[in-house]
């Protein structure tokens, strides 16, 4: 698998950047932690790897908690990995297609497989073929970590006033649709969808953004709108991002729930 480092090519990369290392932190603060407590790891030469690591954020910061693990982020573009030599030692970092098949030394090798925000990638008809293929990493025993927004829980919540909330109202029915081709059946079905797939489901939780974060959690619609805008020269977003700024002001917001989940791989195939 070939390593390669390229500069951030445009400002839309830096922006999704940005926004991604911001939810990185935001969320990080929802979850509480980097890898769930329940995920129990003997920590000699730990092998963990991160699907779709965007930045790489979660991964250099699992291996400053764990110095002596091997920590692997891959994605299918290095574009937004971060320049070499800011990355920390025991991280490599590789640029992959996740969907196809891993190199033969990837497979059965990983204690550790962290999945987080896939959510536009992966889709009702794709979901076995995509959990199969992640499965293929890791070791008997080994766990799969897995975060994702759950798009229905989206809804518009205001403290005061009763004014109408246009901004919102539309920023929820975005996540209730975004793509025509899938329904959210897979994301809200995962948990027995692992079981399927012969994990024990180890934890399975729903997460709440606390009452403080929400405008946090608007701040970074307001970024990924921004992003839009880079691709959509003079369109409507700007209205559009008026509008969700003026509602936050009056207290109205999206309130959007999270699933973590984390399956152990069994060291047997069920009967
Ligand atoms: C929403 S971002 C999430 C990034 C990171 N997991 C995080 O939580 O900050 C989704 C990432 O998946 C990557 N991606 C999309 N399709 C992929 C594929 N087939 N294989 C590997 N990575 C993929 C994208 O390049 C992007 O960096």
């Amino acid at each position: 698998m070939s390593i390669t480092t390229r500069p951030y090519v445009n400002e839309r990369h830096w922006l999704g950047s940005m926004r991604l290392n911001f939810q990185h932190f935001f969320m990080g603060r929802i979850v509480g932690h980097l890898l769930h407590p329940n995920i129990k790891l003997d920590k000699s030469d730990l092998h963990i790897i991160d699907l779709g690591a965007g930045t790489g954020i979660w991964a250099q910061e699992l291996a400053t908690e764990l110095p002596s693990a091997s920590i692997y982020a891959v994605d299918i573009s290095d574009e937004q990995f971060p320049p070499e030599k800011w990355r920390t030692p025991n991280v490599s970092f590789a640029a992959f297609d996740c969907l196809k098949p891993f190199p033969e030394e990837y497979l059965g090798r990983f204690d550790v497989v962290n999945v987080r925000a896939w959510l536009t990638i992966v889709n009702d008809d794709n979901k076995d073929p995509v959990l199969e293929n992640f499965l293929t990493l890791l070791k008997p025993g080994g766990y799969i970590q897995w975060f994702e927004p759950l798009p229905l829980t989206a809804h518009t919540v205001a403290r005061d006033n009763g004014q109408p909330t246009p901004g919102c109202d539309r920023l929820a029915k975005q996540w209730h649709k975004p793509a025509a081709h899938s329904s959210y059946d897979w994301v809200i079905n995962l948990s027995r969808t692992f079981t399927e797939h012969n994990l024990e489901v180890i934890v399975d939780e729903t997460l709440s953004t606390p009452d403080r974060y929400q405008p946090i959690a608007t701040q970074s619609w307001l970024a990924g709108l921004q992003e839009y805008r880079y691709q959509e020269q003079g369109s409507q977003l700007e209205e559009y991002q008026k509008q969700l700024i003026q509602e936050a002001k009056a207290g109205a917001f999206v309130d959007v729930k999270y699933t973590l989940l984390v399956g152990r791989k069994c060291n047997k195939r069920k009967g």
